[in-house]
């Protein structure tokens, strides 16, 4: 059993493959986290909850509960009774007082896991995951708390959520609700996580966790560019193989807050949950709210093991996409090629072009509809402009059928402009504060996606687009963050969950549309990878990564990316050089290496660049052919980072078996009068013997591993090799 409860003790543990996880109930009901760490394999005790240390000892004597609250390792901590850390649950009663405090009541496990309604969450069979569920009291308010725990064993992860449930006779407001608490002693803890902005997401910081709060968080309306809902809290020294690492990653598209608060008994508090700027629900008797999953692992190995737990559960256990474990189609997208400026002939010229190297599918990006012809106008009039897509979207993709490409779209569902007929009609839609003018940002204004009645037209103007076409691949994608936040149609006691609303209406919309069309490729994009979460995964099995391609920007955003998501969800192109974002120029075959850690497609105008980087393309289509599948299932692991050495990257690929490995070289910069380097390569079977392919050159896993791997250097920057190990005994 995973997940046990043992009664006398009143401890209960889940345990995966190589972790425990231990929660203890106090005498009184207190819902206490005694451990989580290296998997236990013998009797588990309750003594590190420090019940019987002064001052107060709860079932002995009632003299001092502040600061027993203020100390106490706590499950999930309500705020407003004095427990001064951060609370994860702050709830306002009919009075307008604010205080909760929440007693085991009783518990259930069992095999699988529940559906979180309205939510994206991870899935398992019975077989795979077990679930405890904590049914909390707050006997006061008449409130019901279930803290839900899903143990995933073979992934070593624990998926966290919180239900609260209004069981009592007044209306109440939730004003803050988290998803998971772990309360910790300190070990000298470093944070590390994730920060960013447009064009370049997701780089890597680390530091010393210091006295107080230290937070990322956003409260954009969703994960955004700029921090990103992941956690880490790792032991001095931790690297790839050696440390401890805690890590918190959220499954949510909107505004979070991941936070870890180092107090005056150096004790540690790490939370992860929805921002509660701006963010008030009410919960009338009867009602319940559910918070979306946090996922929680723990790795004894270095970050190495938690990326791969993270990715083998992301893979196994989130994305559902029938692509999931299948081949993606090479697409050439044309909006570096041609930004709004193209038209069915364009079109039909890059896919003719695009066939004869083996692309394999055209995506159509923005500027198809309305009077769209830069992005000052047309979102929300998803009607096809005729006079550039002459004789129809049907006659168009048609033709590119003919040629022998598959055909995708692109569209930005949530957004309205205001010049638009859809404003014309409907300015009550889009989201902004009565009376005063709301902020526009690329031009455009969102949608109220509260709205059922906006749910309902987005829907319908999407899935006839769909209908009228062979379309197989959709860009869903999110141009501006939210502002001015005012719904017309939430009553004024509602405005506080509108932030909350938009989000469960994204959902919504690509739950339906996922249903609708199961086959489609659906690829999420925010401005490039402002919506990067796992929320997204479940509906999506890729996600544009960055607005900035350009190789060398692209390793430290791929190299923050792939620490957490799998390089199968990392929508990755070669695209035109200089490159639209920094103005580098890389060689060809380095962007065709970089985009291999990813989905791979082209963004470039196919029928204009130089002949020699044209006449690449169909090694790399062959490339991608030999390698998607070792990509999409294998095992990553991280060898050297351009971000902390400034001079080269490197990673390498395994597949579960062993059986090959595939290590890609990227020499930033090239380094005069130097040898060869010496890397300690990962992912080999230390006992195989391997031979690195189109040479005679033969290893043991253990020698490439242990003594390392010379890299020989060569002539250029911005260069880079690939090196396939197949392994022969
Ligand atoms: C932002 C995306 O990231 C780009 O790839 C492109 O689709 C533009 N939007 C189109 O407006």
């Amino acid at each position: 059993m995973s997940v046990y409860y043992d009664g006398n003790k009143k401890i209960f543990g889940l345990h995966t493959k190589n972790t425990s996880y231990l929660i203890g109930i106090t005498p009184e009901g207190y819902v206490g986290h005694i451990y989580y760490g290296d998997r236990l394999q013998k009797e588990t005790e309750a003594y590190l909850l420090r019940t019987e240390e002064a001052p107060y000892t709860p079932s002995v004597n009632k003299r001092e509960k502040s600061s027993f609250l203020d100390f106490f390792p706590m499950e999930f901590p309500t705020g407003g009774v004095g427990d001064y850390r951060e609370s994860c649950l702050n709830i306002r009663n009919e009075d307008g007082c604010m205080g909760c405090e929440l007693f085991y009541e009783g518990h259930e496990i069992f095999g699988g896991k529940k559906k979180l309604e309205g939510l994206p969450a991870s899935f398992g069979a019975e077989e795979q995951v077990q679930t405890l569920e904590l049914i909390c009291k707050d006997p006061v308010l008449g409130l019901k708390v279930i803290l839900s725990y899903s143990a995933f064993e073979e992934e070593d992860i624990i998926a966290r959520s919180v239900q609260v449930v209004n069981e009592g006779t007044q209306k109440l407001k939730i004003e803050k609700v988290y998803s998971a608490c772990l309360d910790m002693d300190n070990e000298s803890f470093e944070m590390l996580s994730l920060h960013g902005s447009w064009a370049r997401e997701r780089h890597i910081q680390q530091g010393e966790l210091r006295y107080g709060k230290q937070m990322v968080s956003s409260a954009r309306g969703e994960s955004s560019h700029q921090e990103h809902p992941f956690l880490a809290l790792v032991t001095p020294g931790t690297g790839q193989q050696q440390g401890k690492v805690y890590a918190m990653n959220f499954v949510y598209s909107g505004n979070f807050i991941a936070q870890a608060e180092r107090t005056q008994f150096d004790m540690v508090r790490m939370v992860m949950g929805i921002h509660q700027e701006e963010f008030c629900w009410n919960l009338k008797p009867g009602e319940a709210f559910q918070a979306p999953e946090v996922i929680l692992t723990y790795s004894g190995q270095g970050l190495g093991k938690m990326t791969r737990s993270f990715h083998d559960f992301y893979r196994n256990h989130m994305i559902r996409s029938p692509y999931n474990h299948k081949k993606r189609p090479i697409l050439i997208n044309n909006w570096e090629a041609t930004y709004f400026d193209f038209n069915t002939e364009k079109l039909l010229d890059i896919a003719g072009e695009a066939k004869k190297d083996g692309i394999e599918m055209l995506v159509m990006d923005d500027g198809w509809f309305g009077k769209r012809n830069l992005d000052d106008s047309s979102l929300g009039d998803w009607q096809v402009n005729e006079t550039k897509i002459t004789g129809g979207l049907k006659a168009l993709v048609e033709k590119v059928n003919e040629i022998g490409l598959e055909f995708g779209i692109w569209f930005e569902p949530e957004m309205i402009s205001p010049d638009s007929e859809l404003y014309r009609q409907h300015p009550d839609w889009a989201i902004q504060i009565r009376g005063r003018e709301a902020t526009q940002s690329r031009c455009q204004y969102v949608l109220d996606l509260s709205r059922p009645e906006v749910l309902e037209y987005v829907y319908d103007c999407v899935a006839k687009i769909l209908h009228s076409a062979n379309i197989v691949y959709v860009k869903w994608d999110m141009n501006r963050q939210l502002s001015d936040l005012g719904s017309s149609w939430l009553d004024r006691e509602s405005q506080g969950e509108l932030f909350h609303r938009y989000v469960l209406g994204v959902y919504a919309l690509q739950e339906r549309l996922v249903s609708e069309f199961p086959d489609l490729l659906l690829e999420n994009c925010s401005g490039g990878g402002a919506r990067f979460d796992p929320g997204m995964l479940y509906y999506s099995p890729q996600i544009w990564c960055s607005d900035d391609a350009d190789a060398i920007e692209r390793l430290v955003i791929q190299e923050g990316t792939s620490l957490v998501y799998p390089l199968s969800t990392m929508g990755a192109h070669v695209s035109d050089c200089p490159n639209h974002s920094v103005g580098r120029v890389t060689p060809f075959e380095t962007r065709g290496h970089v985009a291999l850690a990813g989905t791979f497609g082209y963004e470039l105008d196919i029928t204009k660049i130089p002949a020699e980087d044209r006449k690449l393309i169909p090694e790399q289509t062959r490339m991608y052919h030999k390698y998607h599948e070792l990509i999409r299932e294998g095992d990553y692991y991280r060898i050297a980072s351009y971000r902390e050495n400034h001079l080269y990257d490197c990673w390498a690929v395994a597949s579960k078996d062993k059986k090959e490995v595939l290590v890609t070289y990227v020499q930033v910069l090239g380094v005069p009068n130097s040898h060869s380097r010496k890397l300690y390569l990962q992912g080999f079977d230390p006992e195989g013997v391997y031979r690195l392919e189109d040479t005679e050159e033969r290893y043991t896993g253990e020698m490439l591993m242990k003594a390392g791997f010379l890299m020989r250097g060569f002539w250029g920057d911005f260069k880079s090799r690939l090196y396939h190990f197949i392994r022969e005994a």
